[in-house]
């Protein structure tokens, strides 16, 4: 299995294009099956979350080709499964569970599973697909779903869910009548989903706030869209700057999407200018302590949590990061402490006592995020860090030794592609 290898203590200095965003492509590459035709997703990251998605679509019957754009073709689907060994690795496949039940009006969907970070239920997935006439059941680790057309229903989510939005916000498209998601994911990628759904016909109104309106329709057609930059890569980039005592300018990017990662990084004591589509961040002096609550857009993401702990654990104090959104997401901290950092946990919450310097250790990664805060500490520590199990990294990050190398960080894979 491939590994990283950090030589940590060079300043990251020069400019960083930021991606497509990973969470912003997979709900559009299943809202493709929406509408039978082609399909072109511009910007699309190269990932492997992405390529699951292309093998997902394509064991159902899709053409996926990703040369310089992403076009699907969904005009041959024959096959209304997601099967256990592809959702197994990708717990976002649900997404495709709404979409094809909507048109085709029956679907076989495995079950996700957990996860490194918790239990990942999607039961209020399930439970808003039955308000709208959809029968469920569950067999052998499969939801099995059959439908007439699609009613209309109101739909309040327990809790704010986000990939629990946009899939029943694309099955409501084809609803007959109109659906309202309250309490909706107010993320800019439901937004991006609702603005590409609208150009194939789709009838939505108020994606963006926490109450959805959706007018369903016969059909869609399909048609062409640019993915949103990745916020979450973008403020891993700005951490990366702060944590070396660099100097970084991000391009393709969008601070509107990333408003409480900057306030938290300037408390920290990061200077951040936001461009036209660029962020510039310089270390001056030393990071400062900040708490810091994950909590749904536009609060504090939890996908930042384990970047933003890289951080604080070389501050000037003691910082308490809360995680909210979900229960076991503290993977990252007993590998941070190989490092080096002092790190106590409490329930729901780190307690982070800054220490002067952190020094380079071999490490495991556990989960996406958690392997990017690995990367982090290992560009600051003193000394060789080795990160194993990439393959976590990978799914979320594009060409991230290339990206970092480029701009000063002694960084190399190593290993046989695995
Ligand atoms: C999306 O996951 C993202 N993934 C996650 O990013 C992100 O961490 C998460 O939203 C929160 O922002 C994609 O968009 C592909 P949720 P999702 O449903 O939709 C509970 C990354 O690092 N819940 O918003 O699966 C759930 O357990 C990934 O890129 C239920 O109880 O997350 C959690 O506690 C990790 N029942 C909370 O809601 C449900 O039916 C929020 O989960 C659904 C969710």
């Amino acid at each position: 299995m491939d590994k990283l290898v950090i030589e940590g203590g060079m300043p990251l200095e020069g400019e960083v294009r930021i991606s497509g965003a990973k969470n912003a492509t997979l709900p559009l590459m299943a809202s493709t099956l929406l509408a039978a035709g082609t399909h072109v997703i511009e910007n699309a990251p190269r990932l492997r979350d992405i390529r699951t998605m292309r093998n997902l679509l394509g064991h159902m019957g899709a053409s996926c080709e990703h040369n310089d754009v992403l076009v699907i073709d969904t005009s041959d689907i024959h096959t209304l499964e997601a099967p256990y060994d592809l959702v197994k690795t990708m717990r976002a496949s649900v997404l495709v569970l709404g979409p094809m039940v909507a048109r085709y009006r029956r679907a076989r969907v495995s079950l996700p599973g957990g996860c490194a970070i918790g239990a990942r239920p999607i039961n209020l997935h399930l439970k808003g697909l039955e308000q709208m006439g959809v029968d469920i059941d569950l067999e052998h680790g499969y939801v099995i779903a059959r439908a007439g057309r699609l009613k209309g229903a109101c739909i309040s989510f327990d809790l704010v869910t986000v990939t629990g939005t946009e899939n029943l916000m694309m099955a409501a498209t084809l609803a007959e009548g109109i659906t309202v998601l309250k309490n909706a994911a107010r993320e800019p990628e439901v937004v991006a989903l609702a603005e590409y759904l609208c150009s194939m016909g789709a009838r939505i109104e108020g994606a963006g706030t926490s109450e959805i309106t959706i007018e369903g329709v016969k059909d869609l057609s399909p048609g062409r869209v640019s993915v949103i930059p990745d916020r979450i890569e973008a403020g891993t980039y700005l951490v990366a700057a702060g944590i070396t005592g660099g100097h970084l300018k991000l391009t393709s990017c969008r601070p509107d999407h990333l408003e409480a990662v900057i306030n938290k990084l300037h408390m920290a004591g990061l200077p951040i200018e936001a461009g036209e589509g660029t962020l510039e961040v310089q270390r001056t002096d030393r990071i400062r302590s900040v708490n810091v609550k994950t909590w749904p857009f536009p609060a504090f993401p939890t996908d930042m949590q384990a970047q933003f702990m890289a951080l604080m654990a070389l501050s000037d104090g003691v910082s308490l990061i809360t995680e909210q959104i979900f229960e076991n997401r503290f993977m990252h901290v007993l590998e941070l402490k190989r490092l080096g950092a002092d790190i106590e946990l409490e329930g729901r919450s780190a307690v982070v006592r800054g220490v002067r310097k952190l020094s380079g250790a071999p490490v495991m990664a556990t989960d996406l995020r958690a392997s990017a805060s690995l990367v982090l500490g290992g560009l600051a520590a003193h000394g060789i860090t080795e990160i194993s199990r990439i393959y976590h990294l990978d799914r979320g990050y594009e060409a991230m030794e290339k990206k970092l190398s480029a701009v000063g960080a002694r960084i190399w894979r190593e290993g046989n592609g695995a």
